[in-house]
């Protein structure tokens, strides 16, 4: 159901850490950014600060159990979770980061986070040992798969007189963050979105195979923010150590011919498609059942083609498909694109160079955009990063068409 508000509510959670004086200052930035803030604080919370002062500063009630529901407000933690357009939970203290990651809810804003379908956006603050720990880590990786925002802690001296990363990140970058959820764009609503991601593995026997480096991070965050856009995704994946990403229907494959097969029956309907695949080009032409001995093991391999998916695709589309291909390339990553663009039938190519220590398996990498109306170079951005700006283009190029 729609809710028509005035005024964009957001849910402030604090938790129980020294940052908990910072959540003041938030409070007065989303306030003074137009919002109306609600906060909820953990019995822990309220050791560090009282909820007096938040009440002071919201003008509204602050919560803080489960049991002590406003007049006339029977299930105060529903009311929260529906009245919030976004909830923050800044500091979030490793116990909150890992309660949130497994579902749990056992005091009032844990049991709103569960309860709520806002988007979520957590500040964690702690101890460097507690966020390098693997537990905090792995915690971490759950959440964003969920759909989660974390705004990273910066480094520098903590409360506790270490030095390290934990500390609370920066407030305006907090509220940044919550302002880019409360504005975030559906420009790909209703838009059928087919994305391939990862590497092919291409089997000798029944545990060797032929593949490459590819993680699948770039394909993974394009069909992540594509979904936070409103898109219908299908991501159809070679083996990766990635989550599925929140919001997207994923289809896991091995190889080639088994990721030809998925991309082709979901391309029918697509009306983007994203070949992010790091796709094998060669097979071994014979591959045994059984694991070979190892004097058994040929001593050349004799290889056979893989059909291009992209270009296969590529051929079949009438014009109404918006169609993008990636090409990775040591040499002049713009002139392989352009040929690619040809070549595959692609309204846009990205163009990459792996020849240094970006690309395969890293964060960060540099790419053109290469159209049939030119190439546009970008600086150095996160793999997040270049999705975005890539469906910023995909989004216009999809206006375009639809003569909107
Ligand atoms: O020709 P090359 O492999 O360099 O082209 C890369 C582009 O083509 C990527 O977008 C990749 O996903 C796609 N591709 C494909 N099927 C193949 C080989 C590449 O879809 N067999």
């Amino acid at each position: 159901m729609q809710r028509l508000k005035a005024q964009t509510t957001v849910l402030v959670g604090v938790t129980g850490g020294i940052g908990a004086y910072k959540a003041c200052e938030l409070v007065r930035t989303l306030t003074r950014r137009g919002f109306r803030v609600k906060v909820v604080m953990t019995e822990a919370a309220t050791r560090f600060v009282a909820p007096l002062t938040f009440r002071t500063l919201t003008r509204e009630p602050v919560a803080t159990s489960l049991w002590a529901d406003e007049p006339g407000d029977p299930v105060h933690h529903i009311s929260l979770a529906q009245e919030a357009d976004v909830v923050v939970v800044a500091p979030c203290t490793a116990n909150v980061l890992a309660k949130l990651a497994h579902g749990r809810a056992d005091d009032l804003l844990t049991t709103t986070v569960l309860a709520t379908e806002a988007p979520v956006v957590l500040a964690p603050a702690m101890n460097v040992h507690m966020w390098r720990k693997t537990i905090t880590q792995h915690n971490l990786d759950l959440l964003r798969a969920r759909g989660f925002v974390i705004v990273e802690p910066g480094s520098g001296e903590l409360a506790c007189g270490e030095v390290g990363e934990g500390r609370l990140a920066e407030v305006a970058d907090i509220a940044d963050a919550v302002e880019a959820e409360a504005s975030r764009v559906q420009d790909l609503a209703g838009a059928r979105v087919l994305v391939t991601a990862g590497p092919t593995y291409e089997p000798i026997d029944a545990v060797r195979f032929i593949g490459n480096r590819s993680s699948g991070k770039t394909g993974f965050a394009i069909a992540e923010e594509a979904a936070r856009r409103g898109a219908d995704v299908t991501l159809v994946s070679g083996p990766t150590a990635l989550l599925d990403p929140f919001g997207t229907r994923v289809v896991r494959v091995e190889s080639a011919l088994q990721m030809r097969e998925a991309a082709l029956a979901a391309s029918v309907e697509a009306d983007v498609v994203v070949a992010a695949a790091a796709v094998s080009d060669v097979r071994p032409a014979e591959r045994s059942e059984a694991k070979l001995k190892k004097d058994d093991l040929p001593v050349a391999i004799a290889l056979e083609r893989n059909p291009d998916i992209l270009a296969e695709i590529g051929a079949m589309n009438d014009g109404s498909k918006v169609i993008v291909g990636f090409a990775a390339e040591t040499g002049d990553p713009v002139a392989e694109a352009r040929r690619k663009l040809e070549a595959k039938r692609c309204d846009l190519v990205v163009g990459n160079d792996v020849s240094g220590h970006l690309g395969f398996g890293t964060d960060a990498n540099r790419v053109w955009f290469v159209t049939r109306e030119g190439a546009e170079e970008l600086p150095v951005l996160s793999k997040r990063e270049i999705a975005r700006a890539l469906l910023d283009r995909i989004a216009a190029m999809l206006r375009e068409r639809r003569g909107t």
